[in-house]
């Protein structure tokens, strides 16, 4: 297999976590190619654009991305990177896995294995806010729910279920309360369930969602539900099991997929060698698994949880005198 993708090496800690995270995919012979490509600072810096169209260019030819994460700068009238990729290809699912791992300071050291995934392309994070007193003193902002948004998250969630034998898709929402948006989603997201009976669904409103997650975390497997809601239930899922260091995300379209770790970048360790590579790492995971290749996402995952398991060369983040480029070999040689 020869398969293109486009590397975004990004800001902070990301060219250190990407380098790593390529060395380890290198010694799983994949015949994978790579395409380096700038966004962020970096982009800024070089061409002037935090999003250069020869970076738009290059991910919409390969129609996949890795990419560590990205600084966009804060005012100065600059959009979010992350919400422009995702605008420009349609990535209307962000998938985040959280289980539990090993060795890391988690309250969950095991028994979670959930997925959430979170409508990323509309809901309240469309961009239509405004004040709208002259005193400045009232704001609002609108959600827009549609049919087709809901539509293609939620079955994109009972798929995902379906294809990898998962038992069950939990919807969230809020609908006794915002009784047109999330009373649309969750219609909607019955109508779909109703096609999939073998998978077991259930629906939970998203605030006891919060206290259910942090009391028995194991009765979830596949979580689906609006935008504001997953973004936060996603970081909610990755603190239960050992934060941000082991946090991967995709965003996934119908014909074009980023993945990339669910942290930033890190100015207050860049530099020093120490960052940990394992959510971009687990990223890589995901985008082999996107690719075809399950067994070798497994591979790569039981490499992490081996490494993990014998505190080999673990980063200061989980206990360890490890560095980004020790930690990674520790990995590594698990694959060889
Ligand atoms: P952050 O995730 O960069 O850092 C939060 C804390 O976690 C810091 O103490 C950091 O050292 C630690 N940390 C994060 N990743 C780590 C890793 N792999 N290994 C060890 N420790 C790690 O969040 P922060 O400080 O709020 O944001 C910094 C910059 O990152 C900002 O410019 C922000 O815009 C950007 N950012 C980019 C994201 C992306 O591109 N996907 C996502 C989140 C933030
Ligand atoms: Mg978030």
């Amino acid at each position: 297999m020869t398969q293109t993708i486009s590397v975004i090496r990004g800001d902070g800690i990301g060219p250190e976590i990407m380098d790593a995270t390529l060395k380890v995919l290198d010694t799983m012979n994949l015949g994978l190619q790579y395409e380096f490509v700038d966004a962020g600072l970096a982009a800024l810096e070089s061409s002037g654009e935090l999003i250069p169209q020869t970076t738009l260019d290059s991910i919409a030819r390969n129609k996949i991305a890795l990419k560590s994460p990205l600084t966009t700068p804060v005012g100065e009238g600059f959009t979010s990177i992350n919400v422009t990729l995702r605008k420009k290809f349609d990535l209307y699912a962000n998938v985040r896995p959280a289980k539990s791992f090993p060795n890391t300071k988690s309250r969950f050291p095991t028994g979670v294995d959930l997925i959430t995934i979170r409508e990323n392309t509309e809901g309240l994070y469309i961009g239509d806010g405004q004040t709208v007193s002259a005193d400045g003193e009232i704001a609002t902002s609108t959600s827009r729910v549609t049919h087709k948004g809901a539509e293609r998250v939620v079955r994109y969630a009972f798929e995902l279920a379906k294809r990898t034998g998962r038992r069950k898709v939990t919807i969230v929402h809020k609908a006794n309360i915002l009784k047109s948006t999330s009373g649309l989603f969750l219609k909607t997201a019955r109508e779909v369930a109703a096609a999939y009976p073998e998978i077991e669904c259930n629906e939970m409103i998203v605030d006891n969602t919060c206290m259910q997650l942090v009391m028995r975390p194991e009765q979830f497997d596949v979580i689906v539900t609006t935008n504001l809601f997953g973004d936060i239930l996603s970081d909610l899922c990755a603190g239960l099991v050992g934060g941000l260091g082991l946090a991967p995300g995709a965003n996934i379209g119908d014909d074009t997929a980023i993945f990339e770790a669910v942290h930033g970048s890190a100015p207050d360790i860049a530099g020093k060698g120490i960052a940990n590579p394992c959510a971009l790492l687990l990223a890589a995971a995901q985008m082999l698994d996107h690719l075809g290749l399950p067994d070798r996402a497994t591979a790569l995952r039981e490499a992490i949880v081996h490494t993990l398991e014998a505190k080999d060369n673990l980063t200061p983040d989980l206990g360890g005198t490890g560095t980004t480029q020790s930690f990674a070999e520790a990995i590594a040689k698990r694959l060889v």
